[in-house]
């Protein structure tokens, strides 16, 4: 099932916040219809809103008309802008605008016709790119499960998060196609619930046996069930290994410290950011209180309590045991792994 795509110059998107229940499409006529759907978790998921976000960049070079009194350049600086500002935490979004708006740069001086198309190709590439690249992050990262193993996951991490082939759940699908017998445990991840609704939709479609968990029950699944190891994606790692997942993955991380289990975070290149040195410096997003006073829209709470709802938080990388990516597997120290990967692409 398509997550994202292209059709009659409209991006259409699976609308993740109707399922498991209805596999409806929302029609994007404007990069502010794909902007909308990026904010109301649509979609979702790091990689993906990164494939979301390049589309409506390409989209509102199709949606520019001469005589509104901006430049092409700049309606798409505006276009990029209000794409940016729908979530803060992933920075895949800003790596896929900053792709997109280098396409652009290289295409000045051609025909309007021309800028569109390459900017539409340009958004192709780096959709058709994720399966690939996830793939070859599924093959390292299946290669630290053992033949048989209860993993603990987190959060939703499949093809609907990446519109490619899934970070930490790809991890998992190839290895139960490897043949290893698997059982996933899925917490159903308050307050929207991707575990319970996405999670549980993927692994089920796929034929992989798992449990689902509310998540306060983590704790009993180390201690009853047994957990191999832990698997989940990450929204931002910055160079020291620190990095930045849906809320409650810190939680995970530290009880998987204390029943020494393996922690392991599965990530394309484009979650890494160079620039940040530490976690403390990644902005965590903050969101509508009635996610949490609210499930799926019935009221749960009292009318209008004060509520928290941080939509991730930060892991430190001591926690972490390794970072998987496309290119290889990285152990601590973490800010020498990533940083030699960073110069050449190739060390491990
Ligand atoms: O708020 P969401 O649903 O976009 O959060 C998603 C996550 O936290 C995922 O774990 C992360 O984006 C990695 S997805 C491959």
């Amino acid at each position: 099932m398509e997550v994202v795509c292209w059709k009659d110059q409209q991006l259409f998107l699976l609308d993740q916040t109707k399922l498991p229940h209805q596999t409806n499409y929302i029609s994007c006529a404007r990069y502010q219809d794909v902007a909308n759907a990026i904010y109301l978790l649509q979609v979702r998921g790091a990689p993906a809103i990164g494939v979301a976000a390049a589309y409506g960049y390409a989209l509102a070079a199709f949606n520019y008309q001469e005589g509104i009194g901006l430049s092409l350049e700049h309606f798409l600086q505006q276009a990029a802008r209000e794409l940016l500002a729908t979530r803060t935490t992933a920075v895949n979004l800003r790596w896929a605008l900053n792709q997109m708006n280098e396409v652009f740069l290289s295409l000045q001086g051609k025909t309007i016709t021309q800028i569109r198309d390459g900017l539409l190709d340009a958004a192709y590439q780096i959709h058709e790119k994720e399966m690939e690249l996830e793939k070859n992050m599924a093959s390292w990262g299946a290669s630290l499960i053992p033949p048989k193993a209860h993993i603990l996951t987190y959060c939703n991490t499949g093809a609907l998060a990446t519109a490619g082939w899934g970070t930490a759940l790809g991890i998992i699908r190839t290895a139960h196609d490897q043949g290893k017998e698997i059982h996933v445990y899925v917490p159903e991840t308050r307050p929207v619930l991707q575990g319970a609704r996405l999670t549980a939709w993927e692994l089920q479609k796929a034929g992989v046996p798992y449990t689902l968990i509310t998540d306060n029950m983590m704790g009993y699944v180390f201690l009853h069930e047994g957990v191999d190891l832990v698997l989940v994606g990450a929204d931002r790692i910055v160079a020291n290994g620190d990095f930045a997942n849906k809320i409650g993955t810190y939680s995970l991380a530290v009880l998987a410290q204390y029943h020494h289990s393996p922690f392991y975070v599965a990530a394309p290149f484009s979650t890494i950011d160079m620039e940040m040195t530490a976690g403390k410096e990644i902005p965590i997003e903050m969101r509508d209180p009635r996610e949490v006073r609210e499930i799926q829209g019935h009221p749960v709470s009292v009318r209008d309590c004060q509520v928290l709802n941080p939509s991730f938080d930060m892991t430190p990388h001591h926690l972490v045991t390794a970072i998987i990516t496309e290119q290889g597997i990285y152990k601590p120290p973490f800010d020498k792994s990533l940083n030699s990967f960073h110069e050449d692409g190739v060390d491990k």
